[in-house]
């Protein structure tokens, strides 16, 4: 597949086909993701897959309990039917043939503590977060891989509610911490571009 094509034809799958997917293949969707940028090339990441049922289960169970504590019974069905649609958002990872759970760790540079000393303020702020953009960068470049191997897959954030939960679960350590989920399967149904912005709403030139 043509990158262009992979990035125009990726888009979010939350449902998938009951077909595992092969170790070998996640490894090499987790190879190309380590060839992303990162800030001073730190590679602030490392990728956990899970394809386990009962630690699958187990991941979405802290999940559901952390949603439960966090939001009050649902008082109305639309309220109900609200609940429901952040409850699978946050946990059909649960079905998703593999999870990889993406760990990162802080990233602090000489020149961020020169600039909290001289000015202070947080340097990651000013900086824009590097190590989270780098993050963000190595689960873009898994999600085009899997894309171009013929693959759904889902960045997925809303189960951090329950990240300590989930961290001990997977065995991640200080100075680690747990950055996403990415779920990975063949999509249950053909997959669907998501509508974006035209390029004119987002381009713009000071020439
Ligand atoms: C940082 C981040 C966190 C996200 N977290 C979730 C999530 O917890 N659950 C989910 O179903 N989708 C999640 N998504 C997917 C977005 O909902 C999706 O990217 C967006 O709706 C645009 O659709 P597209 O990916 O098909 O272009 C997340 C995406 C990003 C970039």
């Amino acid at each position: 597949m043509e990158l262009k094509q992979a990035i125009a034809s990726r888009a979010s799958v939350r449902e998938f086909t009951g077909d595992e997917v092969p170790i070998e293949d996640l490894r090499e969707m987790v190879r190309l993701a380590g060839r992303a940028p990162s800030v001073n090339n730190a590679q602030p990441w490392r990728f956990i897959v899970v394809q386990k049922r009962a630690l699958k289960t187990a991941m979405a169970d802290a999940v559901r309990l952390k949603l439960q504590e966090l939001l009050p019974e649902p008082g109305c069905d639309e309220q109900e039917g609200r609940y429901k649609a952040l409850c699978t958002y946050c946990t059909f990872f649960e079905h998703a043939p593999a999870v990889v759970a993406v760990g990162t760790r802080n990233y602090e540079a000489m020149l961020d503590k020169a600039v909290e000393r001289a000015m202070h303020i947080s340097s990651h702020e000013l900086r824009g977060h590097p190590d989270e953009a780098s993050l963000g960068a190595s689960i873009q470049t898994l999600l085009l891989a899997a894309t171009d191997m013929g693959y759904g897959a889902c960045w997925m954030t809303g189960p951090l509610v329950a990240r300590p939960e989930l961290e001990a679960l997977l065995g991640i350590e200080h100075p680690w911490r747990l950055g996403a989920l990415v779920s990975i399967g063949r999509p249950a149904a053909q997959v669907q571009p998501t509508d974006k912005l035209p390029v004119e709403q987002i381009f713009e030139l000071r020439a």
